[in-house]
């Protein structure tokens, strides 16, 4: 069977840790994958833009030495009408992988339904589960494990909450989450995800007030008030948002080892700081360094279907 990475529950609990290890063991040897996969061939379709994502894909598919190849969405025969199943059809002739960035998180879906190559949701409207593995290996480089932490989440309850909402529930940690009213994170994601933290530990905690959320928090993370797609509501979006700030005096709730986690971009001045963002407790550099780990990690075993990488470094 052909495996996916369309949410982060896609790869389930001992696929995150398999990553993870993974992951940490291709940074202690800087990346070097020796052409593992040398001869593959993997498309990558951003129908929203991209710095982190898709320059750390196409970087992790040629260390793995295989070709990326970019397919611009307006070149495609998706825009004029081509559906989504054919495409996956075709694509799975030529590729070995598909990364697609997109808007519903059903056009990820329906693409894996038809394809025969492993599909990777690289963020929709509702999931960004990259951004996440490089955040639980971020947590896990600081801390040692994830296990038990307490992690503040700031901002708007979509994507990226709800992806390490999912990684919560799998790894055991806490996510405190604090949204203004209406911005809450989706009731099904966090249920499914209280019920993994039955059995992981861990909790999903949902309320309005960051203080209360960022309270002796081992780390806090925010995002952007507006995200891509509700340019247009950026302006109420600043009004609603305006108390979920991550200011040095909220940072001060927080353990006093506590450090500061985006998946970036930043809108510094919204979201946080300055003094936060480039502050001692910042590991936002090392986050966005980790998608490239994590990226390599995942391609290597989505391709392969291999728990083990003897193959590697
Ligand atoms: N964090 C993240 O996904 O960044 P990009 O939008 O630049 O890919
Ligand atoms: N929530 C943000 C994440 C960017 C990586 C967005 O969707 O724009």
């Amino acid at each position: 069977m052909t495996r996916h990475l369309l949410t982060l529950d896609s790869l389930g609990r001992d696929g995150i840790l398999v990553n993870l290890e993974l992951a940490i063991h291709l940074k202690s040897i800087k990346g070097m994958a020796r052409d593992t996969l040398a001869g593959g061939r993997v498309g990558l379709i951003f129908d929203k833009p991209s710095t982190r994502t898709r320059v750390s894909f196409e970087a992790a598919a040629w260390g793995l030495g295989m070709l990326p190849i970019t397919l611009r969405p307006d070149e495609l025969q998706l825009g004029r009408g081509e559906t989504i199943a054919d495409t996956a059809r075709v694509l799975s002739r030529y590729l070995t992988a598909l990364v697609i960035r997109t808007f519903d998180q059903s056009r990820v879906e329906e693409l894996a339904r038809y394809a025969t190559i492993p599909i990777i949701n690289a963020l929709t409207d509702d999931h960004h589960p990259c951004q996440a593995l490089a955040d639980v290996m971020t947590l896990q480089e600081e801390f040692g494990d994830t296990a038990g932490l307490r992690v503040a989440f700031i901002g708007d309850g979509n994507n990226v909450c709800h992806s390490l909402i999912q990684a919560a529930g799998h790894l055991g940690f806490t996510l405190a989450i604090s949204t203004p009213d209406g911005f809450e994170p989706n009731a099904a994601i966090v249920e499914a995800a209280r019920a993994n933290c039955l059995v992981n530990g861990g909790a999903i905690e949902i309320g309005h007030d960051v203080r209360a959320a960022a309270a002796d928090a081992d780390a806090v993370y925010t995002d952007v008030w507006a995200s891509m797609g509700q340019e247009k509501e950026r302006e109420e979006r600043a009004r609603i948002f305006a108390g979920y700030c991550v200011t040095p005096e909220l940072m001060a709730l927080a353990k006093p080892r506590a450090i500061f986690l985006h998946c970036l971009p930043a809108h510094r001045g919204d979201e946080v700081l300055d003094e936060v963002i480039d502050g001692p407790q910042s590991r936002v550099w090392d986050e966005a360094e980790n998608r490239w780990y994590t990226e390599q990690a995942l391609l290597y075993v989505l391709i392969t279907g291999e728990e083990c990488w003897e193959r590697m470094g």
